[in-house]
């Protein structure tokens, strides 16, 4: 399948369980890149802009209302979204520590982080009662930003570079009910070096506190080339493992696998894959300690 053929994109699932305004004044470059703009909002501590991005999202055929995609690839999502919300505030919140924190990653460059990334949040985001922040942090690539047209906004660099800034100021509303962005910002050659900081740790650590009762989906680089990767992977409570069906080689998935801390729980996402009757489907299984979590 050719990934341009918007509507027989496809993913399959395989889970498997291994365990105020002072500062607003500091944002520099605030403005919402070429996404359109809308009000500004609030306190500190809440989306103070909002970028509409339904528009880009139905162009760029991703899982909104209006776009071209099929109810399968809905219920992909769906797949891969429910073992996810199980550890994030479901039934086994408890079991998993900060279990709301889910790092995309995948073993090398071009396997559908990005892609499953904003599709996954824009599925948590059709959920009842939970809210999405999606966070960009691969910074050399800023794939997020600049397929929802952010890439000017401030962002995580800006917030991990001065003390004075914290993500709310940098949070952005969207036109998606219950989804918040917050771009990769500033480019910075040492972004790696920041991703693996003391700064970052710290930064996820408020995140835990402040965000507790929100999915943060982060968007993150390929750990083979960006080794700095496997840090944040240990910072946060899930792990979706991105495989390009069919092309990424096993040794080096194992290899990236291998950089995941062993109890990290960590889902595995098959993308591009045709499936067996080449009609597109998916396969999907979770394996786990724990049978219930079987689905
Ligand atoms: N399941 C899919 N169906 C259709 N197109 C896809 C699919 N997955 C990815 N793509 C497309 O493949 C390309 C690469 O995907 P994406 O940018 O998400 O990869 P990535 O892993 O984030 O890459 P990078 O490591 O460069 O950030 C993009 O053009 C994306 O739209
Ligand atoms: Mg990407």
């Amino acid at each position: 399948m050719s990934v341009d053929d918007k509507n027989k994109a496809t993913t399959i699932t395989m889970l498997m369980e291994s365990e105020g305004a002072e500062k607003f004044d500091a944002i520099k470059s605030a403005d919402a890149g070429s996404a359109e703009k809308s009000t500004a909002t609030g306190s500190t501590g809440t989306a103070r802009k909002k970028v509409n991005i339904l528009s880009r999202l139905i162009e760029k055929n991703m899982l909104v209302p209006g776009s071209a995609l099929g109810p399968d690839f809905q219920d992909d999502y769906r797949r891969i979204k429910r073992p996810l919300l199980a550890n994030a505030c479901g039934k086994n919140r408890s079991m998993v520590n900060r279990g709301n924190l889910i790092l995309v990653t995948s073993s090398i460059p071009g396997e559908g982080k990005t892609y499953t990334s904003v599709n996954l949040a824009l599925s948590i985001a059709q959920e009842k009662d939970i809210t999405v922040l999606l966070v960009d942090c691969d910074v050399a690539k800023q794939g997020v930003s600049r397929k929802l047209g952010i890439e000017k906004a401030s962002g995580l660099v800006d917030v991990l570079e001065n003390d004075d800034l914290d993500l709310g100021d940098v949070m952005l509303q969207t036109d998606i009910p219950n989804l918040r962005l917050v771009s990769a910002g500033k480019h910075n050659a040492y972004f790696t070096e920041l991703l693996a900081s003391q700064r970052m740790a710290s930064l996820v650590d408020e995140i835990v506190t402040r965000y507790g009762d929100r999915v943060i989906i982060f968007d993150g680089p390929p750990l083979l080339p960006t080794p700095e990767t496997q840090v944040l992977a240990g910072l946060v409570g899930q792990v979706v493992f991105v495989i390009e069906a069919g092309k990424t080689p096993q040794s080096l998935v194992e290899d990236a696998l291998e950089m995941i801390p062993e109890d990290q729980a960590t889902g595995l996402v098959m993308n591009k894959y045709e499936g067996l009757s080449g009609r597109g489907g998916y396969y999907y299984g979770y394996y786990g300690p724990d049978d219930d979590n079987k689905s």
